[in-house]
C-alpha cells in the first residue's frame, strides 16, 4: 500500500531530508587518506543528536551502526570500522538516513578520497548522472517503471550494469515502505505515479557485471561479485502535480566568480 503525504507530512519530511542532506556535506568534510569509517559514524551520530534526531540505520534490522559507509566494490550497507581506514584512490559511499519528529529523510553519494583513477571518476559521474536521468523520468502522468528503464539505457552505453536485488523504496514515517522502486527496466509498464508519493532513487551501477554477493559473516556486507567497483547516488522525492521535488537537494549555491 502506498501512503501518499498530506500536507504537513510533506513539510516534516522537507526537515528531515535537508538536515540528512546537511549531514552527508558535513560528513564529506571529513573524507581523507587516513580517516576510518568509525570515526565518520560518530562524527554523523553525534551531529545528528545535537539537532535533535536520530540515525535510521542504528539497530535497523540488527544494523550495527549508524550510517553506511560503502568503499570500492562494496555495493551497499557497508559497516563503519575502525580497521577501515580511507586511502588515496578510494570511493566511498556515505549513506545518511535520519529520523526528525517521525520523518525520515534519505540520501547518499559516492566520493573520491584523494586522487582517484580516470576510471573511477568516470564511474561516479555517470553514477551521478543515472541517478538524475531517473529522477528526470519521474512525472504524475508517468509510471514508476520509467526510472528503471531511463537508468538502464543510460549506463548500458558505457557496458556498465545496475544491481537488482536493491531497489530504491518508498519512505514517510517509516525507512521502507511501498513502493519498491526498481532501477532497471522489468519488462513492462507499472504503477502510476501519483502526486504525494515520496520515495527514493538511488541506483547502484557496477564497472563490471551485476552480481552481487552478501558478507557471510556480518549478514550486510553487499559486494559485486567480480570484485569490480561499484558506486550509489540516493536523493529522497517527492512527486508533484507539476514534476517532480527533489527534498535531499543541496542547497549550497556556488559564489558568482
Ligand atoms: N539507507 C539505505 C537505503 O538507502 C538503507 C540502509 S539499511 C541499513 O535504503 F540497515 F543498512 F542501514
Ligand atoms: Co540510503
Ligand atoms: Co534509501
Amino acid at each position: 500500500m502506498i501512503i501518499l503525504k498530506t500536507e504537513e507530512d510533506i513539510k516534516g519530511m522537507k526537515r528531515a531530508c535537508s538536515l540528512a542532506r546537511e549531514i552527508l556535506n558535513v560528513a564529506e568534510s571529513r573524507i581523507q587518506a587516513g580517516t576510518n569509517t568509525q570515526n565518520l559514524n560518530d562524527f554523523c551520530h553525534e551531529y545528528a543528536i545535537k539537532k535533535g534526531a536520530s540515525m535510521a540505520p542504528l539497530n535497523y534490522k540488527g544494523f550495527p551502526k549508524s550510517i553506511c559507509t560503502s568503499i570500492n566494490s562494496v555495493v551497499c550497507h557497508g559497516i563503519p570500522k575502525e580497521s577501515d581506514i580511507l586511502k588515496e584512490g578510494d570511493i566511498i559511499n556515505i549513506d545518511i538516513t535520519v529520523i526528525l519528529d517521525g520523518y525520515y529523510g534519505d540520501t547518499s553519494k559516492t566520493y573520491p578520497v584523494g586522487k582517484i583513477s580516470p576510471e573511477a571518476t568516470l564511474l561516479l559521474q555517470r553514477a551521478e548522472t543515472a541517478m538524475n536521468i531517473g529522477i528526470k523520468a519521474i512525472s504524475p502522468e508517468g509510471y514508476l517503471t520509467d526510472i528503471g528503464k531511463q537508468i538502464e539505457s543510460y549506463v548500458r552505453k558505457y557496458n556498465y550494469t545496475v544491481v537488482k536485488e536493491f531497489g530504491g523504496h518508498g519512505i514517510g514515517k517509516s525507512f521502507h515502505e511501498d513502493p519498491y522502486v526498481p532501477h532497471y527496466w522489468i519488462g513492462k509498464r507499472a504503477l502510476k505515479l501519483k502526486p504525494g508519493m515520496t520515495f527514493t532513487v538511488e541506483p547502484m551501477i557496477n564497472i563490471g557485471k551485476s552480481a552481487i554477493t552478501i558478507d557471510k559473516e556480518d549478514g550486510w556486507t553487499v559486494r559485486t561479485k567480480d570484485g569490480s567497483l561499484s558506486a550509489q547516488f540516493e536523493h529522497t522525492v517527492l512527486v508533484t502535480p507539476i514534476g517532480v521535488e527533489i527534498l535531499t537537494e543541496d542547497p549550497f549555491v556556488p559564489l558568482k566568480k
